[in-house]
C-alpha cells in the first residue's frame, strides 16, 4: 500500500469505527463488567488495546495510536497531552540517577529546559552536541550515556542531522536513540528505517494540523515499546477522546496539506533567495541549510516550516516587518493551515555546544495554506517598512 493510501485506512478497524468511517469518540472513565471472567480478561489482556479503565485508552485513543504507529512505524505508540509530554516522559522512562544523555544543540527550547531544571534535579547528566556532529558523538559518549536524543532539522535554526550514523554509533555503546521527528511528521522521513529508537512528535503540529488541539505521540522499535508503554502508564499519561478524534481527522489530509505547504513553502524560499536583505535560506531543501546532504539523502519531502537570516537590521526593522505583515500572524507554533511569523534576535541564548555567528536577525516562517502570491506580496510590503527603519 503507498503512504497516501495508508493513511486513510490507518487506525480504522471496524472495532473501532462500529461500520461508520470514523472511529467513534469513546468518553470513559469507568468501564463496567457484569461478570468476574469478563473482568478478569480485560485485566489479563491490559497491555493491549482493551477497554479496562479510562486512563488506559479507549477505542479513539486505541484507534489513534495504531494510526500513528502505521504511519512511523515501530511496535507501538504511547500519547500524551503535549509534544513537551511526550518529549519529557520518553526521556523518563529509560533514565534513573546518574545516568547521562547528549542532547542536540538544536533541540526545541523547552525539551532544553527540561534537562537543565528537572533531569539535573534527579541527578542525569545532560551533554548537548553540534548538530552536525556526525560520527564524531562517539567522542561524548560515556559509559553511563543513556540516551542520544536527535531534532532534524533543529528548531529555528534547521540543522539537518547524519540520523544513521548517530544511531549506529549510539547502538554501538547501548544507547537508546530517541528522535524529535515532528518536521517530518511521519511522512517525509522515516525514524526507525535510520536507526531510531524511540519517535516522538509534537502531533499538535502537522498531525492535527489546524491549531486547535494539543497532543503529543512517542512511537517505539519492539524491543522500547513495553518500557514505554508501562512508564506511560505510570506516569498518568492519557488524553482527550475529543482531541484524538479531531486528530484522526487532521491526519486523513496530512498527505495533500503537507504537498501543498511544501510547495509554497519552496516558492516563498525561492522568492527571499532573491531578495537583497536576506543572508541565509534555512530550509533543508536548499544548498544554504547546514546538513542539505541528509535531508537530499533521507527525507522524501519538506513542508511549511524554515528560517532565514538577514544581512541587515536591527530591532526596530524587525519589529516594523513582523507588525507590518497581515497574512503572517507571530505565534510559537507551527503546522496548521495559516501562516505564522517569528523574529527572533538571540539564538545564541539557545545554544552552548555550538556559536551562532549569524550578526543580524532571523526570522522563521511557517507557510500555511493562503494562495502563495498572497503571503510573497505580505512579505515584499513588510520589507518596504523593514528598509524604513534602517
Ligand atoms: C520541534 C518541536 N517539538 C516539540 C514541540 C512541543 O510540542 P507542544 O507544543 O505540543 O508541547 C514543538 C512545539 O513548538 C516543536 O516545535
Amino acid at each position: 500500500m503507498k503512504q497516501d493510501t495508508k493513511i486513510i485506512n490507518a487506525g480504522r478497524k471496524d472495532k473501532w469505527t462500529n461500520g461508520v468511517v470514523n472511529p467513534s469518540v469513546t468518553r470513559a472513565s469507568t468501564v463496567v463488567f457484569n461478570t468476574v471472567d469478563e473482568m478478569n480478561s480485560a485485566l489479563k489482556n491490559r497491555h493491549k488495546p482493551t477497554m479496562l479503565y479510562g486512563r488506559r485508552g479507549t477505542t479513539t485513543s486505541f484507534a489513534f495510536s495504531d494510526a500513528m504507529t502505521e504511519l512511523e512505524g515501530g511496535a507501538g505508540c504511547a500519547l500524551y497531552p503535549s509534544g513537551t509530554a511526550a518529549i519529557t516522559n520518553a526521556i523518563i522512562s529509560f533514565v534513573k540517577s546518574g545516568d547521562h544523555i547528549l542532547m542536540v544543540d538544536s533541540a526545541y527550547e523547552p525539551t532544553r529546559d527540561y534537562c537543565d531544571k528537572i533531569l539535573a534535579k534527579m541527578g542525569v547528566e545532560t551533554t548537548y552536541y553540534d548538530p552536525l556532529i556526525g560520527a564524531g558523538i562517539e567522542d561524548l559518549i560515556k559509559a553511563n550515556t543513556r540516551i542520544v536524543f536527535l531534532e532534524s532539522p533543529g528548531s529555528i535554526t534547521m540543522e539537518v542531522q547524519d540520523v544513521p550514523t548517530i544511531s549506529e554509533i549510539a547502538h554501538q555503546h547501548d544507547c537508546i536513540v530517541m528522535l524529535d521527528n515532528t518536521w517530518g511528521a511521519g511522512l517525509n522521513f522515516k525514524p526507525f528505517d535510520y536507526g531510531v529508537d524511540v519517535s516522538v512528535q509534537a502531533a499538535t503540529k502537522y498531525i492535527v494540523g489546524h491549531s486547535d488541539v494539543m497532543l503529543g505521540t512517542a512511537t517505539a522499535t519492539e524491543k522500547y515499546w513495553p518500557q514505554l508503554r508501562d512508564n506511560s502508564y505510570l506516569m498518568g499519561q492519557c488524553t482527550s477522546p475529543d482531541d484524538l478524534y479531531l486528530a484522526l481527522r487532521g491526519m486523513r489530509t496530512i498527505a495533500v496539506r503537507l504537498k501543498q505547504h511544501e510547495q509554497s513553502a519552496l516558492k516563498v524560499a525561492n522568492w527571499l533567495k532573491s531578495r537583497p536583505e536576506v543572508a541565509t535560506i534555512l530550509h533543508p531543501a536548499f544548498e544554504s541549510c547546514p546538513g542539505h546532504e541528509f535531508f537530499k539523502r533521507d527525507f522524501t519531502g519538506s513542508n511549511g516550516l524554515f528560517s532565514f537570516t538577514l544581512n541587515c537590521g536591527n530591532r526596530t526593522a524587525l519589529t516594523a516587518f513582523l507588525d507590518g505583515l497581515s497574512h503572517f500572524k507571530m505565534g510559537y507554533s507551527w503546522g496548521g493551515f495559516e501562516s505564522l511569523v517569528l523574529g527572533i534576535t538571540s539564538v545564541d541564548s539557545m545554544r552552548s555546544a555550538t556559536k551562532w555567528t549569524a550578526k543580524y536577525p532571523l526570522i522563521r516562517l511557517h507557510i500555511g495554506l493562503e494562495d502563495v502570491d498572497d503571503l510573497i506580496e505580505d512579505l515584499n510590503q513588510a520589507f518596504v517598512k523593514f528598509n524604513e527603519k534602517l
